[in-house]
């Protein structure tokens, strides 16, 4: 069969199945996503040490957080402004301001310089540190449901933006609190990028096959189901699917794609208690991404608390939840690295035309792929 047979094949079968692109082709450069002018999670606060700061990266960007002696966050360039080390590998002083361990600049928690020690009087000191090449460059940082969020622009505008927007986070947690129980953050960067991980959270087919053992069973629940859109497409806001029939045990299963960096998955049950997997994932470089997540129980009308996913829901304490998170995250972990090895190489920015996927099981990776395609600039940048 020649591969233009196999394409259009493929196209037939699975046409009627697949959110048709045309519909989506009148976009103008206006309404395109835009990556960079965001809220990302880049970390879990109560992990980190605040006596220390901490490299991460964003998009690529290599940034800095650090806590000041009021307990907030702040996320620099990881470069201090006077001959480029690396400020993560500086000290936070007791005084609560970021020192650069390599000829000890200070810098407070908008990158402003406050000490040039080498100066050679108040003056000249002043002078120097009051020049805006003296400042370490800052980007607009909150601390929102325990999470670290960055907004990876900096600058005047870059801060009024990021104030207009909301973070992506867990409406249940601030609206419900006596009904919501969240357990235990967890965090892992994965050798693939964002797109891979997405993909795979907005596909339940391959919870059991993967995840046999863990999360049911590859030869028992391995079964056809429907994805159908529950709300409009939309470049801003996402889109969600919801699962058609649900296991018997549910009323409700919603994934629930919200840019850039949140997929939320909800089951709901009798008298509608839910389980939502709230699921973030966080592009840092090429071929990589952070993840970050954790269950909330929703107790039903009754007060009854929701079964959780699997064990990961018992009662542990949090060091063995992160010690046990890996079984299950590792299960695919190889199957996403290769996926992105094989399209980078062969068929890059070409995913609608190298898959077969004739199934609907398929259509919110569909949707998913499309959406970057078409409305998201292609990917991450
Ligand atoms: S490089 Fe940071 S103080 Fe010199
Ligand atoms: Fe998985």
């Amino acid at each position: 069969m020649t591969t233009q047979t196999r394409l259009s094949l493929k196209t037939d079968q699975a046409a009627s199945e697949q959110i048709p692109i045309a519909a989506e082709a009148s976009f103008t450069h206006s309404e395109t996503f835009q990556w960079t002018q965001q809220w990302y999670p880049m970390a879990v606060a109560e992990f980190l040490d605040q006596k220390s700061p901490h490299a991460i990266q964003l998009l690529g960007k290599e940034l800095v957080l650090w806590c000041d002696k009021d307990g907030a966050w702040h996320c620099f360039e990881d470069r201090c402004p006077h001959r480029l080390a690396p400020l993560s590998e500086g000290r936070v002083e007791a005084d609560g301001t970021l020192m650069c361990a390599y000829h000890a600049w200070r810098f407070g928690s908008e990158g402003q310089c406050l000490d040039i020690p080498q100066s050679l009087d108040l003056e000249t000191a002043k002078r120097h540190r009051d020049n805006p090449r003296a400042c370490a460059i800052a980007y607009p940082t909150q601390l929102q449901q325990g999470l670290i969020w960055v907004w990876p622009e900096s600058g005047a505008k870059a801060k009024q933006l990021s104030q207009e927007r909301s973070p992506r986070t867990i409406p249940e947690l601030t609206e419900m609190p006596e009904r919501a129980i969240k357990l235990f953050w967890y965090v892992r960067d994965f050798p693939y990028g964002w797109d891979f991980l997405m993909e795979n959270i907005a596909d339940p087919a391959h919870v059991p096959v993967s995840h046999h053992g863990i999360m049911g069973n590859h030869y028992r629940d391995a079964n056809y189901y429907d994805m159908n859109p529950v709300r409009e497409v939309s470049t801003q806001e996402g889109f969600a699917f919801d699962i058609r029939p649900v296991p018997t045990i549910l009323k409700k299963a919603v994934h629930d794609f919200q840019p850039p960096c949140h997929m939320r998955i909800e089951s709901t049950f009798e008298n509608e208690g839910q389980m939502i997997l709230a699921l973030y994932a966080s592009p840092t470089r090429p071929g990589w991404c952070r993840h970050i997540g954790c269950q909330v129980l929703i107790k039903d009308t009754q007060g009854k608390t929701p079964p959780g996913l699997g064990f990961f829901a018992w009662p542990m304490p949090v060091w063995l939840g992160h010690v046990l998170a890996p079984l299950f995250l590792h299960q695919d972990l190889a199957f996403l690295h290769y996926q992105e090895k094989r399209i980078g190489h062969q068929e890059r920015g070409n995913w609608l035309e190298a898959v077969y996927t004739p199934n609907p099981q398929d259509k919110m990776v569909i949707a998913l792929r499309q959406w970057l395609k078409i409305r998201a600039g292609g990917g991450i940048p």
